[in-house]
């Protein structure tokens, strides 16, 4: 019985090894794009929006926005020392959901700590750690706003999410 299905397994196994070799080629080099979602899959890219100045910024002084729609608010923070995802002339400027991954009650910057907290079931996360959960009822960090700095004209812009709005099945909008 094994035997006759042998013919079968190997031209699925041919096929196989050529659809691989097929996506390879099209996936290529050539084919790499430099958006943040084609590099994370938990970025979802939405219209560019215009946070503020950098240089209105105030270190440990939260700038409270909605991104991407009116209904999802967010927080800006200039943290005062270079981070990862940090933008801004001293890369210390980062941005996240203000809505908990618990259960969705807003959160707020600590500046004595410097930890965004949830006061509902005291979920704590780390804006220097790219949001990453560090205590509490939630189980997952806190969605990140994906910033770009233009210093042409001193701007920091939301261009993306990285995870999922809290109370979403997608970020699609
Ligand atoms: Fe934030 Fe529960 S809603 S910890």
């Amino acid at each position: 019985m094994a035997r006759e299905d042998a013919p079968a397994d190997d031209s699925r196994r041919r096929f196989l090894q050529s659809s691989i070799v097929s996506g390879l080629a099209i996936a290529g080099p050539g084919a790499a794009s430099d958006s943040a979602s084609d590099i994370d899959p938990a970025v979802s890219t939405y219209p560019d929006l215009v946070v503020g100045k950098a240089a209105r910024l105030a270190i440990n002084q939260p700038l409270l926005f909605t991104y991407p729609d009116a209904a999802s608010a967010c927080l800006a923070v200039k943290l005062g020392r270079r981070v990862p995802d940090g933008v801004g002339p001293d890369l210390d400027i980062v941005a996240f959901s203000s809505m908990c991954s618990h259960m969705g009650c807003l959160v707020s910057y600590e500046a004595a700590t410097a930890r965004l907290k949830c006061a509902c079931h005291f979920s704590m996360f780390d804006p220097e750690k790219s949001g990453q959960m560090i205590i509490g009822q939630a189980t997952q960090n806190l969605p990140q706003v994906i910033l770009e700095y233009r210093a042409a004209d001193d701007t920091v812009h939301a261009v993306a999410i990285r995870g999922l709005i809290y109370g979403r099945q997608t970020n699609l909008l």
